[in-house]
């Protein structure tokens, strides 16, 4: 997501500090940076710049242009408001007495903006930060505490995840900083002191580190750092000597980004989820302008999206129909584009990418749109082309993806369409209130559900190593099975170099069963209860004709073990979420054949992260 550095010192200027920093945390993708620097007791001076952080040099010309030492930095990922210079980080109070950055995500921050706007607060910007930083000025002044007392304080309101540094005017020469489920750090040297949301920001200038802990806050000086826990008490740490290279601090001491992205799955989905879910347990879409008025009318849905986003799709029809018994179509968009399509009045137009800029997307949406049907778009990439251009926006909010192989904007995206289907069927009258209250519990499980999943990993990176000389390998599965075997057999094939083909299960006998021979692996995915034993019987003939058979079931089926040689089960969960919970152990056996093969995982040959040509 987005980068913080913060940086102070006696005598060392720190601005041309901050952009080194901010320069290595650029990898995690970001679309506006900013700095703000103080010059002993003299105000901020803050400069933002919208696109590459080279705007921002170019305009301070590497730093030099702005004395002081002690300052704050920020790369800027947007989930709140456009990429713009308005909204870039850092934020301010009016009168420049707390100024700060930060990452995560305010949930409440509506409500805390309407409690400042009572009290003559006046925001310039659409973001949740800004509304943060107000909210610790008008603390620090009704209280007429000090900067910790303010930070608690404004911790207690805030709901969500933050990482956030703040410089006051009444403190030069000190940064303060406080975090919740945004990760932070500290460092020290003999230069001063640093804070960073990530190791690499910093790694040029120390390894002694300390990890800040959830509801920790931290005071630095040129000197020294002191922590504090919520009460304002003074918390003792150790530093930690980071041991790893420049390189492996970017990926988080993962060995890839695909690995560190599958390990960021139960974030993306529970940010996605809370993004929408209101205090009340409810699911809120006013953001996305979809009125129930507007939901009621819609007489069919069509889906349109390209690979992964695609499989997403797939797996969302039968979640869709089966709850709101709408009919939905699945199109890819280089077909749909140039099928002529027929689309009803009052149909919906769903057009999912992560990146918002897929060419053959953008043009089915300007097809849909030409047709005069509305059209929604479910988008990681905030102001992306597909975003601006979609009647009504859902964003899904798994952070910048750099491995090509796409998982958790993957993951992101099948909860979104989980929640736009549980939505659409509760606005209609299919689902009442206690069903849908059951079933938004059940996916709040599915972020541990998944951590779980990954923490069995080493299992199946010991059955990688039995396949990785494998030539060709099938995925069957009937129903939503079906539609998770597409991204499986995806996930495996583009970073594997591994033939895989993913068939409905039913299907295998009508002629590509012939490429069954002795030895030739054959996954079958059975989450789904009712149809188990159909994929059971699929199987079996499968392995009549000599394949070797893996499964991937929910626990309980533990007769599965009877047909198939290697099984892995995944938490039991509504039956509509199983593509969440599946597609886990699938995405690692596509990352360890790869790892086992040695091959570049984050970038296979021939592919592009953004697919922007037809
Ligand atoms: C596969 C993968 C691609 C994308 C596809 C659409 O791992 O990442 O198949 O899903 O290129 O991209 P977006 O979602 O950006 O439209």
């Amino acid at each position: 997501m987005c980068g913080i550095v913060g940086f102070t010192s006696e005598s060392m200027q720190a601005a041309p500090v901050l952009l080194q920093g901010l320069a290595k945390l650029e990898y995690r993708g970001y679309d506006s940076a900013g700095l703000a620097v103080r010059d002993g007791s003299q105000d901020p001076v803050v400069v933002r710049a919208k696109g590459r952080l080279q705007v921002l040099e170019e305009k301070t010309n590497g730093g030099l242009s702005l004395p002081g030492s002690c300052g704050i930095g920020h790369t800027r990922w947007a989930t709140h408001g456009e990429p713009s210079e308005r909204n870039a980080h850092p934020h301010i109070s009016e009168d420049l007495n707390v100024i700060g950055v930060h990452n995560g995500i305010i949930e409440n921050f509506s409500e805390l903006k309407e409690k400042l706007q009572r009290h003559d607060y006046h925001f310039y910007s659409e973001t949740d930060t800004e509304v943060a930083i107000k909210l610790v000025d008008y603390y620090y002044k009704k209280y007429k505490v000090g900067p910790i007392d303010a930070l608690a304080k404004s911790m207690v309101r805030i709901r969500g995840s933050y990482a956030l540094a703040v410089m006051f005017r009444d403190f030069p020469g000190e940064i303060y900083v406080a975090r919740k489920d945004s990760p932070m750090i500290v460092g020290v040297s003999s230069a001063g002191t640093f804070v960073a949301s990530d190791v690499p920001a910093i790694l040029q200038y120390t390894r002694s580190v300390y990890y800040m802990e959830n509801l920790e806050m931290a005071r630095l000086t040129p000197e020294q750092v002191t922590f504090y826990d919520l009460n304002g008490d003074v918390v003792e740490k150790e530093t930690t000597q980071i041991e790893w290279d420049a390189e492996s601090a970017e990926k988080g001491g993962y060995e890839h980004f695909m690995m560190k992205e599958i390990h960021e799955q139960p974030k993306a989905i529970q940010d996605t989820m809370n993004s929408v879910l209101s205090a009340e347990g409810r699911i809120d879409l006013s953001a996305t302008g979809l009125t129930d008025e507007i939901v009621r009318d819609v007489s069919e849905i069509t889906i349109v999206a390209c690979g992964s986003a695609w499989h997403v799709g797939m797996a969302a029809q039968y979640v869709f129909e089966d709850l709101t018994r709408i009919p939905v179509r699945v199109e890819l968009a280089s077909e749909f584009r140039y099928r002529k399509p027929i689309l009803k009045p009052d149909g919906l137009v769903i057009v999912i990418s992560q990146s918002g800029e897929t060419a053959d997307s953008l043009a089915a949406l300007r097809e849909a749109k030409k047709l005069g049907v509305r059209t929604l778009g479910v988008i990681n990439v905030l102001g992306s082309s597909i975003a601006r251009e979609a009647d009504h926006v859902f964003y899904t909010l798994a952070g910048p993806e750099i491995a090509v192989a796409t998982t958790k904007a993957y993951s992101a995206q099948l909860i979104a369409m989980d929640l736009l289907a549980m939505h659409f069927a509760h606005v209609r009258g299919l689902l009442d209130d206690d069903a849908l209250a059951a079933m938004i519990a059940e996916l709040q499980s599915l972020p541990s559900k998944v951590e779980q999943l990954i923490e069995n990993k080493e299992r199946i990176q010991w059955f990688a190593s039995k396949f990785s000389n494998a030539r060709d390998v099938f995925f069957i599965g009937r129903g939503l099975d079906y539609a998770i075997c597409l991204e499986g057999s995806l996930k495996m094939k583009e970073i594997s170099y591994i033939h895989s083909e993913a068939y409905a299960a039913g299907e295998l006998k009508h002629g590509t069963i012939s490429l069954i021979e002795d030895g030739v692996l054959v996954i079958g995915v059975m989450t789904q209860n009712e149809l188990y034993e159909k994929t059971v019987s699929n199987l079996v003939e499968v392995r009549s004709r000599g394949g070797y058979l893996a499964g991937i079931t929910s626990y309980g089926h533990y007769e599965a073990e009877d047909t198939v040689q290697f099984t892995v089960y995944v938490p039991k969960t509504d039956p509509h979420f199983y593509a969440t919970l599946a597609v886990v152990p699938l995405q690692l056996l596509g990352y360890y054949l790869a790892v086992a093969r040695g091959l570049d995982v984050d970038k296979p040959r021939n592919l592009a992260k953004s697919v922007t040509v037809e």
